[in-house]
């Protein structure tokens, strides 16, 4: 549990944790041994002053150890990131200015998903959701936006197929990453080549199986559940050119239960949805294979 955990914080597979894991450890013995043999240099008999010197002596030698590690394991591409994530965090990396990441949120639906994002980063000094488009008039998106007092904007077919797709309004509010989150409609060609790898939707089963035209709500479920199936799950991916196609970013599973209903089976999805969604696009967001496309 904990270990898968690891793997969905760093977004790294098994066997990439083992070898985390192990430069974590050799690293750290090794930080623990290099500072006794630095502490007889200090010529610090006290034992008042012995045990902060230390603690600041390995806390400096800590970094460059894992990171020296790092490098026969293979991980140091890993190590430089998270040494660099956690010098944000402590203050001695200077967050870059305007490091602000911007999302449009696509849905036109219930919006479930999308309040569960509005509020994962309400408090985010690094995300922001910028703007909610939907298709749908009534749709609930429509006053989670309002009540979060949100940019809306209301699509329409003829514009966004035939037309500019509403690009300028994503680059005039400079949006980074285009979410789909329940919206039905094909992504036109225009806004993935303005997007390249920089859209992403979540889809309420394993695909590839159960995805396509056609597969969405309550009909992925019914199917699901008309296969037989023994298990079901969320799958968040990037968005290309067909429907539900793109590479697969992650794939979470639950088990379908006996006696499960398309509504039963539709909450248990839902769940995994509001607690994996936000996390994976802070995740990419902050990534550095994600590169944020000029403006
Ligand atoms: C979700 O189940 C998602 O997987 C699918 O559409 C649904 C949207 O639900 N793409 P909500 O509107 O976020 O509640």
């Amino acid at each position: 549990m904990m270990f898968e955990r690891l793997q969905k914080k760093w977004r790294v597979g098994p066997l990439r944790l083992l070898f985390v894991l192990i430069t974590f450890a050799i690293g750290g013995s090794l930080t623990g041994l290099l500072g006794r043999m630095i502490m007889p240099f200090t010529g610090i008999d006290s034992p008042w002053l012995y045990v902060p010197v230390y603690i600041l002596v390995v806390t400096i030698i800590w970094p460059a150890m894992v990171l020296l590690v790092s490098i026969p394991l293979g991980q140091f591409n890993f190590f430089r990131g998270y040494l660099r994530m956690l010098g944000k965090r402590v203050g001695v990396i200077r967050k870059k200015k305007n490091a602000i990441r911007r999302i449009a949120i696509f849905a036109s639906g219930a919006g479930s998903n999308a309040a569960r994002i509005i509020e994962y980063f309400s408090q985010s000094e690094e995300v922001s959701v910028a703007m909610i488009c939907c298709n749908k008039e009534g749709a609930g998106v429509i006053n989670i936006a309002k009540d979060n007092d949100i940019l809306l904007l209301m699509i329409e077919k003829e514009r966004f197929f035939r037309g500019d797709a509403y690009l300028p309004e994503l680059q005039k509010n400079n949006i980074d990453l285009i979410v789909l989150a329940g919206f039905l409609w094909k992504i036109p060609e225009k806004l993935i080549h303005a997007f390249p790898r920089h859209i992403i939707n979540i889809h309420p089963a394993l695909l590839p199986k159960f995805g396509g035209k056609g597969f969405y709500g309550v009909h992925v479920h019914k199917a699901v559940l008309e296969q037989g199936e023994a298990e079901s799950g969320i799958t968040i991916h990037y968005v290309d050119e067909e429907y539900d196609n793109g590479d697969i970013i992650l794939q979470v599973r639950c088990p379908v239960q006996p006696g499960d209903t398309p509504e039963t089976l539709a909450e248990r999805i839902h769940q995994l949805e509001h607690a994996n969604y936000p996390v994976v696009i802070g995740n990419l967001l902050m990534s550095d294979n994600l590169r944020i496309p000029k403006r």
